[in-house]
């Protein structure tokens, strides 16, 4: 694992050197109904990393292509990590971010499991702020978000298999309407038998590119089974629950538990963790626990789990009321989203966008 002892992050400023912006009306329509990760803003954050002289060269600059030698190890042995926050839109026009410690906790988790360079959390914070300030007439008001994508990729031209002794930062911002479409009435997951995301000892609970590729497969025999998304068992005894594609899984019980797979081999997300610390106010009691595939489907038809949903930064919370496997389908409830999954959604959203009050702290005003 690599750290640099020459300038470990602390004094990354990230000064902006403004482009031309997008003109107003241009912008406007790009707003209206961006998508999900296929608008981005004008400008973008970036860092570089060496070995030698530690992190330099940042700044918040125009959007441009990033040139890459064709042996850049991130090319060859995916050395890359990233993570996804949101900017939101707040009543009196100001803008805040969520929870944004615990991102950069989280990309100095996956730094170190992927052997790339830590970057401080308070240069992370520092670094997703300035480029919100900057763009901040991208952020698209309620219910759509300015979405952030931090990464860090490796650059080093060399084709041995070491951590490499170059990387580059950057934060991408993108306006982004809801990730399903179908998210208000619920989503079909598709449960795979066989195919695995991850692996005791492996890289599951960081946040790299090649777990999301190594599930493409899965979610792709998913779209054949006419789902949504891929829930991914345990790679072991491909019983126990893990996540799903993009978002880890809860589920409500008749017991008044809000139960969700413990962390180990998944993601410790963000809105998971919001969820479970918003569960007692809802009456629910928060439990992490291995949640077998039987105990789901039996649980399912006999009513004794009521509400099952996803929960991620893209797709905030969306209930999920259908599952597919080989042997056929059961429905969650009588089909439809949940009221308890539906008022655990709006009191997040309604801090997230300014609308409740904040007792935890978990706004971030991006002044
Ligand atoms: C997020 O929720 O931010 C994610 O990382 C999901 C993304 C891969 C679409």
């Amino acid at each position: 694992m690599v750290s640099s002892v020459v300038d470990p992050g602390l004094s990354l400023r990230f000064p902006a050197t403004p482009t031309t912006p997008t003109p107003d009306e241009a912008r406007a329509s790009l707003l209206v109904d961006p998508g999900f990760g296929r608008v981005f803003s004008d400008h973008m954050t970036v860092a570089s990393w060496t070995a030698e002289r530690g992190w330099h060269d940042d700044g918040v600059r125009g959007l441009e292509p990033m040139t890459l030698h064709p042996a850049a190890a991130v090319l060859h042995y995916a050395q890359e990590i990233f993570e996804g926050l949101k900017a939101y839109r707040q009543p009196d026009g100001s803008v805040a971010l969520f929870r944004p410690d615990r991102n950069a906790a989280r990309f100095e988790h996956s730094a170190r499991r992927l052997s790339l360079p830590v970057l401080p959390a308070s240069a992370f914070v520092t670094a997703v702020t300035e480029l919100v300030r900057l763009d901040a007439a991208w952020v698209p008001d309620p219910p759509a978000t300015l979405y952030l994508r931090p990464f860090m990729v490796a650059t080093e031209a060399f084709l041995g298999v070491r951590a490499a002794d170059e990387a580059r930062f950057g934060v991408l911002a993108s306006p982004a309407g809801p990730y399903f479409s179908g998210r208000e009435v619920g989503v079909t997951l598709w449960i795979d038998p066989e195919l695995s995301r991850a692996a005791p000892g492996g890289t599951g609970d960081a946040k790299c590119g090649g777990n999301y590729a190594a599930g493409l497969a899965a979610q792709g025999v998913a779209r054949e089974h006419a789902c949504d998304q891929v829930l991914f068992l345990d790679a072991v005894e491909h019983r126990w629950l893990e996540e799903s594609g993009t978002m880890n899984v809860l589920l409500v019980t008749a017991a008044g538990e809000l139960v969700t797979p413990p962390l180990g081999t998944i993601l410790d997300g963000v809105t998971r963790r919001s969820v479970l610390e918003l569960a007692a106010g809802h009456g629910l009691r928060p439990v992490e626990r291995p949640v077998s595939v039987d105990e789901l489907r039996e649980g399912a038809r006999s009513g004794a789990i009521t509400e099952v949903f996803a929960a991620g930064t893209a797709a905030v919370i969306s209930p999920i009321v259908r599952f597919r496997e080989p042997g056929g389908e059961f429905t969650v409830g009588d089909g439809t989203p949940g009221p308890r999954t539906l008022a655990l959604r709006s009191e997040l959203v309604d801090v997230q966008f300014g609308r409740a009050a904040d007792p935890r702290g978990w706004r971030v005003p991006v002044g």
